[in-house]
């Protein structure tokens, strides 16, 4: 078994489709409020991939998934499907998780959004998961071990008296939207996989609440929290570059570029 090293040509397309992915999450700012509808989100994004970015939206029929977005509201951790039935209120936080094909190749990138006023424990939830994610990412550097991102994102997480879900975890990616290696957000330094420059792969910590136990609903994919408490996520693909990283699904609201 061996991880995939991306050439800079390679780098340069998951750049296109990072920064796209990147925009489909910027565009949906202003529609994410109370009253709207995750399937109208789901519309949305959709029209926007294929018709203004001309991208293919990976999730669609990805193992039988239904819809564009991932959309998971609070107890649920990840993999929500967007639905009629889920109208957004005052007080949600949601993740919407997004990932686009440009030319064959993959950029996956989700962000919390905050709807109407949210409960101060809630935002704290989230930004703390979004920091525990910049933990990660600042450790990415060719040399370094799978398990100091692990290590950072537990580290920042329990001191803060969060859990670090354990059954879902990042992935490499580039012209396949899950490859190896497997990045879990938990571990010890110095150990896993030495990275490479060329390697690219997915940072996602999906940070509870309460307890890390997560359970899958019957309709298959929709993961909750075993004990009902809030969950937050937040998702950048990055690449290993000679001197450190390049998350490649960067927003212009954010505030953290190369080492
Ligand atoms: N984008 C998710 C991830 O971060 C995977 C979603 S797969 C789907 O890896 F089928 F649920 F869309
Ligand atoms: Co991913
Ligand atoms: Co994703």
């Amino acid at each position: 078994m061996s991880i995939s090293i991306k050439s800079q040509n390679d780098i340069e397309m998951m750049k296109i489709a990072g920064k796209k992915a990147a925009s489909v999450l910027e565009m949906l700012d202003h529609y994410v409020k109370p009253g709207v509808s995750t399937e109208y989100l789901d519309q949305i994004a959709f029209k926007y991939i294929t018709e203004d970015l001309k991208c293919i939206p990976a999730n669609v029929g990805y193992n039988g998934f239904p819809k564009t977005l991932c959309t998971s509201v609070n107890n649920v951790i990840c993999h929500g499907i967007p639905s009629e039935d889920k109208v957004l209120k005052d007080g949600d936080i949601i993740n919407i998780d997004i990932t686009v094909i440009y030319e064959g190749w993959h950029g996956d990138t989700s962000k919390m959004y905050l709807v109407g006023q949210v409960p101060a424990h809630a935002k704290r939830l989230v930004d703390i998961t979004q920091e525990c994610m910049y933990a990660g990412i600042r450790k990415v550097k060719p040399g370094a071990h799978l398990g100091d991102i692990g290590n950072a994102i537990q580290t920042m997480a329990e001191e803060n008296h969060y859990s670090v879900v354990r059954d879902y975890c990042g992935h490499g990616i580039g012209q396949i939207y899950h490859e190896e290696p497997q990045v879990v957000h938990y571990g010890e330094i110095g150990e896993g996989l030495v990275l490479e420059e060329g390697m690219c792969f997915t940072i996602e910590p999906m940070i509870n609440l309460g307890t890390y136990h997560s359970k899958l609903l019957d309709d298959g994919w929709t993961v909750v929290t075993k004990d009902g408490k809030l969950s937050a996520q937040w998702e950048h693909t990055i690449a290993v570059t000679k001197s450190g990283f390049e998350v490649m699904t960067l927003r212009d609201e954010e505030d953290f570029s190369v080492s």
